[in-house]
């Protein structure tokens, strides 16, 4: 089965088609425009300009995406952006219609853990996933084909902490990245907050982290380096996560620990989740970023809706 995946939650217009066959996948394409240098002059996403790009987008990515036939589109449906949504559904409604194709809608937040499938390893369950994206921080216990959310951030998400940070640092847009880069030559030398870390729940807290920095940033940037305050900045979040994740992992004895969305491509915390868990999985990079691989890896096993009854779900939560 070829399926042809179409993501465009925020700011990545992206189409991929995988095969799935003999229980493995294959990603034969996977295509991404980043709108990443449009949304740097105002350092983050708007959400009308992000649309238009998408819809200047779509088709171009579409083509250059798909190679021989295909069987089935996977479309995100949710959360996201609206206007960025439904650009890519109603784009994937009037394909499936043209072409007779079934049509299957896709959870963003599925799709980031769908990612862990292009390894074609075996995912032993029950499974914990961390997803840490711009939007997201959660912990989320898969048993049964069922998601079970059991914590998540009570303000900022992980990415948005690392963006906002980079934002006060002076830094471009996605401060994540930028942030990641600059802390490799740095070192963890100031205390910064731990939001939450020892609250008996697994939910997270962000924002006081930003604003503990910007409170402190003029006064801190005349003793250390800026590649310091990053690598601090970054064992912060990280800490935070990794203990979180480890707290959970002792209640619920999961088969698999899973990492995914954007935040899992940094690799301070791929390498310390993988020293701290045994059996432990994380997409390659350019999967944990969005994509359409994992939107087209999450759809080979859902049942297709008609093209008709297709709906945006600007706020779909996992379950
Ligand atoms: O999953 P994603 O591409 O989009 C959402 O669904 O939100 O995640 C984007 C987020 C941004 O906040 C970005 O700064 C962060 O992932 N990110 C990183 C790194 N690469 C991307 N954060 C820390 N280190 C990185 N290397
Ligand atoms: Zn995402």
């Amino acid at each position: 089965m070829r399926i042809l995946g179409i993501e465009t939650s925020c700011d990545e217009t992206a189409a991929a088609v995988v095969e799935y066959k003999n229980r493995k996948f294959k990603v034969l394409s996977n295509i991404v425009a980043s709108q990443i240098k449009i949304h740097q002059k105002m350092g983050g996403v708007v959400p009308e300009v992000a649309a238009r790009e998408h819809v200047n987008s779509i088709l171009p990515v579409i083509d250059k995406a798909l190679g021989g036939k295909i069987d089935r589109i996977a479309v995100t449906v949710g959360p996201g952006l609206i206007t960025s949504l439904l650009v890519g559904l109603e784009t994937a409604r009037t394909l499936a219609y043209l072409w007779q194709k079934p049509i299957v809608q896709i959870n963003h937040l599925e799709a980031h853990i769908a990612a862990v499938y292009l390894l074609n390893r075996t995912i032993r369950y029950p499974a914990l996933a961390l997803l840490v994206s711009g939007g997201h921080t959660e912990l989320i216990l898969i048993k049964n084909k069922k998601y079970k959310l059991i914590g998540s951030t009570r303000d900022d998400a992980a990415g948005e902490c690392f963006d906002k940070c980079g934002r006060i640092l002076g830094l471009l847009y996605p401060g994540g990245p930028a942030v990641a880069k600059l802390a490799a030559q740095g070192r963890n030398k100031i205390a910064f907050p731990r939001p939450m870390i020892n609250s008996p729940d697994f939910d997270f807290s962000f924002s006081g982290l930003k604003t503990h920095l910007l409170y402190h940033y003029a006064k801190l940037k005349k003793r250390y380096s800026l590649a310091d305050i990053c690598a601090s900045l970054q064992e912060a979040i990280v800490d935070v996560l990794l203990a979180k994740s480890k707290k959970a992992a002792e209640k619920y004895q999961p088969e698999t620990v899973i990492l995914c969305g954007g935040v899992a491509a940094n690799q301070r915390l791929r390498k310390k989740f993988q020293k701290n868990f045994k059996n432990f999985l994380v997409p390659k990079i350019e999967y944990c970023t969005d994509n359409a691989a994992m939107v087209a890896a999450a759809a080979y096993n859902k049942k297709p809706v008609p093209w008709s009854k297709l709906k945006v779900r600007p706020n779909a939560i996992i379950k």
